[in-house]
C-alpha cells in the first residue's frame, strides 16, 4: 500500500472534547499511526515564545514553523531535542497555539508535515481541520464534541492531575475564547464537515466513543 493510499480516520473537534484520548485509543486498537496536529501548533507557539518572537508576527512565526525541529516518540514530544511534553500542555501554550493557528503562513508550513504522518497500515489524525483540509479523502471523518462546561471540567481535572495550577472559572473562559477563535478564523476554521459523523461525548465514556469510531471505520471499509 502506498503511503498516500493508507486509510485515514480524521477526528476533529473543539478543545478538551476528548478527541486526543479517543484518537490515541482508536490508533492503538487498529495498530494505526497517530497524529496529534494540535501539538504541532503548540510547538510553533512555544518556539515563538522561546525565540522571543511576537506570536502575531506572521513572517517570523512562519519561518519558525517551516524549520520546526519537532520529534514525536510515543507520548514524548521534543522541540530542538528538549522534552516539552508537559510544557506545551499549559493553558498559556494552548492560547499561543490558537493564536499562531490563525496565521495562513503557519498553516501552510505545517500542511505537508502533517500529511507525512500518513503511512500504512493507516493513520488516526486529530485536530480542527483534519477532515476538511489536511485529509479531505479520509475514510472516516468524526466531529467529536462535548458541552463547554463538561470540557472545562475535564481540562481542570487533567491539569490538577498533572500537578499544575488550575482555576475552573479561568479554564471555562479560556475554552470559550478558544472555541470562538478556532471557529471564527478565516482559514480552516473548526467546523463539522457535511460528511463527518457527529459524536457528542458529554455523557459518553472514552471507551464508548472509541467503539463508535471503530464501528464506523469497519462499516466504511467493508467490502460491498
Ligand atoms: O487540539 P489542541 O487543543 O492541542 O490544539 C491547540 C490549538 O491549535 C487549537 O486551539 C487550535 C489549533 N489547531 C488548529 O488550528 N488546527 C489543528 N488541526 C489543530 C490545532
Amino acid at each position: 500500500m502506498s503511503a498516500s493510499a493508507a486509510p485515514v480516520i480524521a477526528i476533529d473537534g473543539p478543545s478538551a472534547s476528548g478527541k486526543g484520548a479517543v484518537a490515541q485509543r482508536v490508533a492503538r486498537r487498529l495498530h494505526f499511526h497517530y497524529l496529534d496536529s494540535g501539538a504541532l501548533y503548540r510547538l510553533v507557539g512555544l518556539a515563538a515564545r522561546l525565540a522571543q518572537v511576537n506570536i502575531d508576527d506572521e513572517r517570523r512565526v512562519t519561518t519558525l514553523a517551516a524549520a520546526l525541529d519537532a520529534h514525536f516518540d510515543d507520548e514524548d514530544i521534543y522541540l530542538d531535542r528538549q522534552l516539552v511534553t508537559d510544557a506545551i500542555r499549559s493553558e498559556e501554550a494552548g492560547a499561543d497555539a490558537s493564536a499562531v493557528a490563525t496565521l495562513p503562513g503557519v498553516r501552510q508550513a505545517l500542511l505537508l508535515r502533517q500529511r507525512a504522518f500518513r503511512a500504512a497500515p493507516g493513520l488516526v489524525a486529530d485536530g480542527r481541520d483534519m477532515g476538511s483540509v489536511v485529509f479531505p479523502d479520509a475514510a472516516v471523518k468524526i466531529y467529536l464534541t462535548a458541552d463547554a462546561e463538561e470540557r472545562a471540567t475535564r481540562r481542570y481535572k487533567q491539569l490538577i492531575g498533572k500537578g499544575m495550577n488550575a482555576s475552573m472559572a479561568a479554564i471555562f473562559q479560556d475554552i470559550q475564547a478558544r472555541d470562538d477563535r478556532d471557529s471564527r478564523r478565516a482559514i480552516a476554521p473548526l467546523e463539522k464537515c457535511s460528511d463527518a459523523m457527529f459524536l457528542d461525548t458529554t455523557n459518553l465514556s472514552i471507551d464508548d466513543a472509541v467503539e463508535q469510531v471503530v464501528a464506523r471505520y469497519a462499516t466504511a471499509t467493508q467490502a460491498p
